[in-house]
């Protein structure tokens, strides 16, 4: 087996808009107060010999009324405590399925865990052990831009004939907004599904959909999938009047794709793809939809990280395999499979700070916070806002 990383433990990280804006609001560096709660526990150090064993305590006490979802980006400590792992299209189902569970303990970021809430009971209560465990991509689209941008598509002319799509990654506002004005959400698993419907539901040949935040999954998609040119998609720029777009040009798209990225799947490039076929004769290039287009297009297998784990575990013994997406799973996958030559894509380190944010600290405070009957790290989405992302959130979950 190759690995092309040092097995480091991700840096510091720096905290996302989100956190970001939650430091502003003077609610401080501490994550309990972020959360509006008392500390329900004392966070143990990471270097606790005993974090393991506390962790399966905890969590054996609690039994059925705990159930933990682990995104496929979770640190290793953390995700060999997940009942269940998945892609975030597998854990939104999972959490809609554990009517059960008293107690669903989200190891991913938050606009995972605000879906959760919404496709579950309110019986139950859904914990995202560290409030800070934000999606820089998610908080590239803030309600009052995506408002803004509907009414320069109705002083168009053209808002009756397009169809809001949101990625999963967005916040519970932009998924309600979407649900309010027809639209669906979608994730790299059905983004193709979502689409198709989505320009059908038009009912016009002019048809547009609006795609929300990833431009990239966005073209990808589009254009890899449905066949669009790429000149039938604009960029929709929410920091410029018009969206930086004229009339004609909104007039003339098929896709609006919003102008956010990931920041994590951004760092890959073309020159990657170059380097590593040099280097690994024969190498199959695995990446993710939210590589830029100019990747994806250069890359032989593209997909969700559910895709990419089934992908290499399929493949035979003795391929070798270059992977663009988050390091933790690329880590993972190479410790998997030893049989196999895996490497990651970028030459440089290249964690979602945020996924990891959740670490075994976290979890072990969480757990044992929940043994004591006290809850914290929360996430619950306003009853309004719920039901109209609900209904958006279930589109998807029925998508043909
Ligand atoms: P998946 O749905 O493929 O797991 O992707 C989620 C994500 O945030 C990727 O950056
Ligand atoms: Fe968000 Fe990118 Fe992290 Fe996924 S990898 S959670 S899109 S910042």
């Amino acid at each position: 087996m190759t690995f092309a990383q040092p097995a480091v433990r991700p840096p510091a990280e720096e905290p996302s808009p989100t956190a970001t804006a939650l430091l502003l609001l003077g609610r401080g560096s501490d994550p309990d107060s972020e959360r509006g709660v008392e500390c329900p526990g004392e966070l143990p150090p990471a270097s606790d010999p005993h974090l393991v064993e506390r962790a399966r305590a905890a969590k054996e006490a609690l039994g059925e009324r705990v159930f933990v979802l682990g995104h496929h980006y979770q640190r290793d400590e953390v995700i060999r405590f997940a009942d269940v792992t998945g892609d975030s299209f597998k854990l939104a189902r999972e959490a809609a399925a554990r009517p059960q569970a008293e107690y669903i303990v989200f190891c991913g970021v938050h606009f995972m865990a605000e879906s959760a809430d919404i496709l579950t009971g309110p019986w139950q209560q859904v914990i995202l052990p560290d409030l800070r465990a934000g999606c820089s991509m998610a908080d590239m689209a803030a309600l009052h831009q995506v408002r803004e941008a509907w009414d320069v598509l109705t002083d168009t002319g053209i808002a009756d004939i397009t169809v809001p799509v949101t990625y999963m990654n967005s916040t519970a506002a932009i998924k309600a907004f979407t649900g309010e004005h027809g639209g669906t959400v979608c994730t790299s698993s059905n983004a193709e599904r979502a689409l198709r419907w989505a320009f059908d539901r038009t009912g016009s040949p002019q048809g547009k959909v609006l795609f929300l935040p990833d431009q990239h999954l966005g073209r990808n998609t589009a254009v890899g999938h449905l066949g669009l040119d790429p000149a039938d998609c604009v960029v929709y720029n929410p920091h410029r009047p018009g969206g930086g777009l004229s009339g004609r040009q909104l007039r003339d798209a098929r896709m609006i794709l919003w102008q956010g990225h990931c920041s994590v799947h951004g760092r890959f490039s073309p020159q990657n793809v170059t380097e590593v076929r040099e280097r690994i004769p024969g190498v199959n290039v695995l990446v993710h939809p939210e590589c830029r287009h100019e990747v994806v297009t250069r890359a032989d297998f593209v997909g969700s990280t559910e895709y990419i784990i089934a992908t290499v575990g399929a493949a035979p013994s003795g391929s070798a395999w270059a992977i663009g997406t988050e390091l933790n799973l690329v880590r993972r996958l190479a410790d998997r499979h030893p049989d196999k030559q895996i490497v990651f894509l970028d030459k440089t380190v290249c964690y979602c700070s945020t996924m990891n944010r959740i670490d075994l600290p976290h979890l072990v405070q969480t757990l044992e916070s929940l043994q004591r009957g006290q809850v914290g790290g929360r996430i619950e989405v306003e009853a309004g806002v719920a039901a109209q992302a609900r209904v958006a959130l279930e589109r998807m979950l029925a998508l043909p």
